[in-house]
């Protein structure tokens, strides 16, 4: 036997269903902010990350030589492929240009609970605005992906790290080590001049460590949201693990997620250029898929499987005509599994009611010839016979709704 790859994953059909139940809810939210869905490959020439995203991703990226020498790498996350598709091929499309994706990424990292080797994204990049509300949008998109998919326990959390570059660089000390020791909230490796920074949480402290022009975007986006609504905190210790943001950075938490909490993260950034493209104002953000699902779990999102609503069982002698039947049923939008097993009518009608079939239609051969049916109510037990053209429209009705 073999087993899965270290950090991957296999999805039964229970977990599909809420994977897909997450998926088409938070899709709907995305578009209904008019964001449209692409698609890039899984994997990308490893240079696209390299000096991109910082060490944090490099140090984890799946890197391969194909068989033509070329450095590859299965993608560890999806914004530098995009922004290298805008380059490519989107450049002239009208601004602002709003694009959605979900899909895997990878990162060999130590796989424990919420963290895994092979993970998905959904997330978004909003290229081409530069304004408070813009900004103030795609935050926007992902505090209503939360409420819309009904989890209750989350944390929004906004920074800017422009803001705090700035204020690292007037104190000599705007580095790689010290930004990833405030992305890990690592104290122990901070001077108190920063632990001082980094707690600031309050608009005048906005304004008090500026740059002005900075301050004022972080609070005309903050305005924004306070009248929407929204729910944040102000967290200028938000450093994000990836190299090319500019701006206001965010991070939405799940507390109850523990060491891995970190459900999403985004915000303004610069790629354009460095991809050959003219430069172009550009946001966005990913929401951690899996994780997302395992804190809506906690608190007990569930989806149901849908069973067939017509269980139909012939007896040997009517095989072919009831598989004609199933299709035609099929054809009107309604679930309906036969009986593939050979199994005695009784056994079937077992199997049936362990479905949770709504109904089962038996397929005699005496009343086969005679044009006629039976069927059964799963739930009250009832049975009666029809003619057989009489049970679409029958089925069609009964099966219409909720079943
Ligand atoms: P990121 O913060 O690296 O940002 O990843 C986004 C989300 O992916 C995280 O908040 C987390 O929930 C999830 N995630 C990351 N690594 C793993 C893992 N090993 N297992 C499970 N989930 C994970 C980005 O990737 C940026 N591209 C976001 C962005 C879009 N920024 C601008 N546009």
């Amino acid at each position: 036997m073999f087993e899965r790859p270290r950090g991957t994953r296999d999805f039964g059909p229970e977990e599909m269903a809420e994977r897909r139940k997450l998926e088409n809810i938070l899709r709907r939210t995305f578009e209904s902010y008019g964001y449209k869905e692409i698609m890039t490959p899984i994997f990308e020439h490893a240079e696209l990350f390299v000096e991109r995203s910082g060490p944090a991703i490099l140090d984890e990226m799946y890197v391969f030589t194909d068989k033509g020498g070329r450095e590859l790498s299965l993608r560890p996350e999806l914004t530098a492929p995009v922004m290298r598709f805008y380059a490519n091929e989107m450049q002239r499309m009208p601004k602002p240009l709003k694009l959605y994706y979900f899909g895997q990424a990878f990162r060999y990292e130590r796989p424990q609970k919420g963290r895994y080797r092979e993970f998905w994204q959904m997330g978004l990049e909003l290229i081409g605005a530069d304004t408070p509300e813009a900004t103030a949008e795609i935050i926007s998109v992902a505090y209503d992906s939360m409420k819309n998919s009904g989890l209750k326990d989350f944390k929004l959390r906004i920074g800017d790290v422009r803001i705090l570059k700035e204020f690292l660089n007037s104190i000599g000390m705007n580095n790689r080590d010290v930004m990833r020791a405030i992305d890990k909230r690592d104290e122990s490796a901070l001077t108190q001049e920063i632990i001082d920074f980094i707690s600031v949480a309050s608009k005048e402290g906005i304004r008090k460590y500026g740059p002005e022009d900075e301050a004022n975007h972080y609070l005309s986006v903050l305005d924004i949201l306070d009248a929407a609504g929204i729910e944040y905190h102000i967290d200028l210790g938000i450093a994000r693990g990836l190299d090319y943001y500019t701006g206001i950075v965010f991070e939405i938490e799940a507390p109850k997620l523990g060491a891995e909490r970190q459900i999403c993260g985004g915000g303004e950034y610069r790629l354009a250029e460095l991809f050959g493209a003219q430069p172009v104002a550009t946001s966005g953000f990913a929401i951690g898929f899996d994780r997302t699902l395992l804190a809506l779990k906690r608190e007990g999102f569930t989806a149901e499987i849908k069973a067939p609503c017509v269980y139909i069982i012939p007896d040997r002698s009517t095989v072919a005509h009831a598989f004609s039947l199933a299709r035609r049923i099929r054809s009107m939008e309604i679930r309906a599994e036969m009986e593939i097993t050979g199994k005695s009518i009784g056994k079937a009608l077992k199997r049936a009611n362990s479905i949770g079939s709504r109904y089962a239609v038996i397929l005699g051969g005496n009343e086969v010839k005679e044009g006629k049916a039976t069927v059964k109510d799963m739930q009250s037990g009832e049975q009666k016979e029809m003619d057989e053209k009489d049970l679409m429209g029958y089925m069609e009705s009964a099966c219409k709704e909720g079943n």
